[in-house]
């Protein structure tokens, strides 16, 4: 039967799927380097209007120590720009003593006074990182001349030092929340599908189960009839599909329950699962079965287990036309895994090799895409093993590794 949904949900389907990724992604990447472009281009011009102000104030001060300037006009600068309830913390240092002249906004009312020493050493050293300062020549008042020059410092508003690091603490929390969100939506999505293949698996081997039992009975009762004395061989052809459908209803039964897992020598059932293979594919394709070490045990559940190496087998055997070898290597790794190897010299996976155990992925015109989603499945849902392409190469072949846990 040809998959309906070719072309349609497929191959479409994924590339459809990484293009609105790379969307969401280039979309997010806009919308937060323009947050905190426009946040970095509001904070500079903040910060601008306050070190004017700090300027203006170095200002004042300059002026209002100069030799020549009046009484009215001292009075209106120190009431209008130096003593006026500024926000900014700034500190006026002497140059030559680095003694601290003057600060304001820095010290609480109740502070004790090594409290305050304390504080001001180490606000002033936040103020000489932060910002540069301003000098302010002071002049004797006889010629006029620069006896010493002091600085002021200063620091930026608590506004302005919130708004710069506003968008990064904005980002981390929407970017904290996307992502317990996205894990809460594929669990659930996970679910979903946990559910929709527990069910879809138990109810076919429900439906299976009541005619396969009465194909059974009839096959007693027609060995037991006369005319068919002497023609055990439709008989025994008659009983390999019923075994077959026995255990085409076994594997159902069993994905769709919590299979029961037996410890099993892997290269006995590696062989019998050659064996059952060997009739079903091209004469032309030649198996080897070849373990390296001895006593190679796993947990398994044979039925379930077998399915796996028949997905992967005959995906071998499509990929090489009829015509070639699988290889199977069994060995241990040094975790003591069971590491199952199947080759085959076929044409190489087209494409990424990840996206081969995708369900609904399929090169093939009358593929569903579902035995090697099926396959992963198996391997570590139900035996806590791992499933991947060990490695692919253009008509060269494809190597699948399995790894049980022994
Ligand atoms: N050994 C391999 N060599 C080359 N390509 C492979 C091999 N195994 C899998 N693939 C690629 O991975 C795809 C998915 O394989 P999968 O077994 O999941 O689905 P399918 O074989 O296409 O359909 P079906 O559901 O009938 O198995 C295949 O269509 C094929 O393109
Ligand atoms: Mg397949």
């Amino acid at each position: 039967m040809q998959n309906p949904f070719k072309g349609s949900l497929s191959i479409d389907f994924y590339s459809n799927q990484s293009t609105i990724k790379w969307v969401i992604l280039v979309v997010a990447v806009i919308i937060g380097g323009g947050s905190i472009v426009y946040t970095n281009r509001l904070v500079s011009e903040l910060k601008e209007g306050e070190r004017n102000n700090i300027n203006l104030w170095a200002k004042a001060i300059e002026f209002s120590s100069s030799p020549d300037v009046d009484e009215s006009a001292l009075t209106f600068i120190s009431a209008n720009i130096i003593t006026p309830d500024n926000t900014l913390p700034v500190i006026l240092v002497d140059s030559a003593s680095q003694q601290v002249l003057l600060s304001m906004n820095v010290l609480e009312d109740d502070m004790t006074i090594a409290e305050r020493e304390q504080e001001l050493e180490s606000i002033l050293e936040k103020m000489q990182r932060e910002n540069e300062p301003f000098p302010i020549p002071v002049r004797n008042t006889e010629d006029g001349s620069i006896s010493e020059i002091q600085y002021v410092y200063y620091r930026n508003s608590y506004l302005l030092r919130q708004l710069g690091a506003y968008p990064y603490i904005q980002l981390s929390v929407i970017g904290i929340f996307a992502f317990i969100a996205y894990l809460a939506f594929s669990y659930s999505r996970n679910a979903e599908q946990n559910r929709v293949w527990v069910g879809m698996a138990k109810e076919t081997a429900h439906q299976l189960g009541t005619p396969l039992s009465s194909l059974m009975a009839w096959l007693e009762y027609i060995k037991t009839m006369p005319e068919m004395q002497g023609r055990g061989d439709i008989t025994a052809e008659l009983e390999k599909d019923v075994q077959r459908l026995e255990m085409i209803t076994a594997r159902f039964s069993n994905i769709g329950s919590l299979p029961v897992l037996k410890p099993e020598n892997v290269l006995q059932t590696m062989n019998e699962c050659v064996d059952y293979l060997k009739p079903r594919v091209s004469s032309k394709v030649v198996f080897s079965v070849e373990a390296k070490s001895g006593n190679l045990m796993a947990k398994l559940n044979k039925p379930l287990f077998i399915w796996v190496v028949e997905n992967i087998v005959k995906n071998g055997v499509d990929a090489m036309s009829g015509i070639g070898k699988i290889d199977i290597r069994l060995s241990k790794n040094a975790n003591n895994e069971v590491l199952v190897d199947i080759a085959d010299n076929g044409k190489g996976i087209k494409g990424k090799a990840k996206d081969v155990f995708k369900p609904g992925f399929t090169t093939k015109k009358r593929g569903w895409g579902l035995g090697l989603a099926l396959a992963q499945r198996i391997i570590e849902n139900y035996h806590q093993g791992r499933i991947f392409v060990k490695s692919s190469q253009a008509d060269v072949g494809t190597v699948f590794r399995i790894v049980l846990p022994s």
